[in-house]
């Protein structure tokens, strides 16, 4: 039977390399995305080149009324399958000392990371506990462990992700749904593109910012059967940066 896996904010950078990763081992992927057409489209070219295959599912993760309706529109054309691993990689950052901080650029950064979670998580719930197995795997940041100044916004949103992973861990665990978060430090993407990496790479011990496809390597870990037996955590790759 075909085995599917949808991952937010697919188009570019982690949940690129996420896709790729799924799509490898033998995942039929649904690549999530905002509104860059063309690099959603290279997204699921990838897909193709592994072997796999997918489909592109465009949507504001911050818009709940559009994620049920999507969501349930794929369920109603596909009775037989159901979305067994869910990546919930969706997230921006709008960085700004709270003293600066408008009620944009908080409230965007929420409703993407933590609102975007429960737009998309509590509809494929049902299905992956009636059907014993699941996935759900979040991307959260070292900002939400340990807080970084100049997101408060982004560090409540990533730490809000982990509070949650561990609660619904507890909520699915009996029916074989685990519940993870994934906690990378500085990972080469868009994201960190303006960061001066030169400075930075001194922190890291390691002395080097890290790449999407390790990030991937450890979510197709989390994704596995091998790792039936981990939930609620929080597993940092981050180089060896102190959290
Ligand atoms: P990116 O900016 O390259 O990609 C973000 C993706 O999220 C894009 O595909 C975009 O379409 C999608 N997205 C944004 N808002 C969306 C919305 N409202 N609805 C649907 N999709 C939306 O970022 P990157 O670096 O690949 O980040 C991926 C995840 O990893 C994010 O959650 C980010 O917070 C997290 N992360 C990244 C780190 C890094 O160093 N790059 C470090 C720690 C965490």
């Amino acid at each position: 039977m075909m085995k599917y896996a949808l991952v937010t904010g697919g188009s570019r950078g982690i949940g690129r390399a996420i896709c790729i990763k799924l799509a490898g081992m033998g995942y039929h992927v649904l690549i999530n995305y905002r509104h860059n057409d063309a690099e959603a489209l290279a997204t699921l070219q990838a897909v193709r080149e592994k072997g796999a295959d997918g489909e592109l599912m465009k949507c504001d993760v911050t818009d709940g009324a559009a994620v049920s309706e999507m969501l349930s529109a794929w369920m109603q054309s596909h009775p037989d399958g159901y979305i067994e691993v869910l990546v919930n990689n969706a997230g921006i950052r709008k960085d700004n000392l709270m003293l600066w901080m408008t009620g944009e650029e908080w409230a965007h950064v929420l409703d993407t990371g933590l609102n975007g979670f429960f737009h998309v998580t509590q509809p494929l719930l049902k299905n992956m506990l009636a059907r014993r197995f699941g996935r759900i795997i979040t991307i959260v940041s070292l900002s939400g462990i340990k807080g970084l100044p100049g997101q408060t916004n982004y560090s409540a949103a990533k730490g809000g992700l982990i509070a949650a992973t561990k609660a619904l861990a507890q909520e699915t665990a009996k029916r074989r749904v685990t519940v993870n978060a994934v906690a990378p430090g500085f990972i080469h993407t868009d994201m960190t593109g303006q960061l001066d990496e030169d400075e930075l790479k001194r922190l890291i011990p390691a002395g080097r910012f890290g790449e999407p496809e390790e990030v991937a390597g450890l979510v197709g870990f989390l994704a596995s059967p091998e790792a039936s037996y981990i939930t609620g955590e929080v597993i940092s790759i981050n180089g060896g940066l102190y959290t």
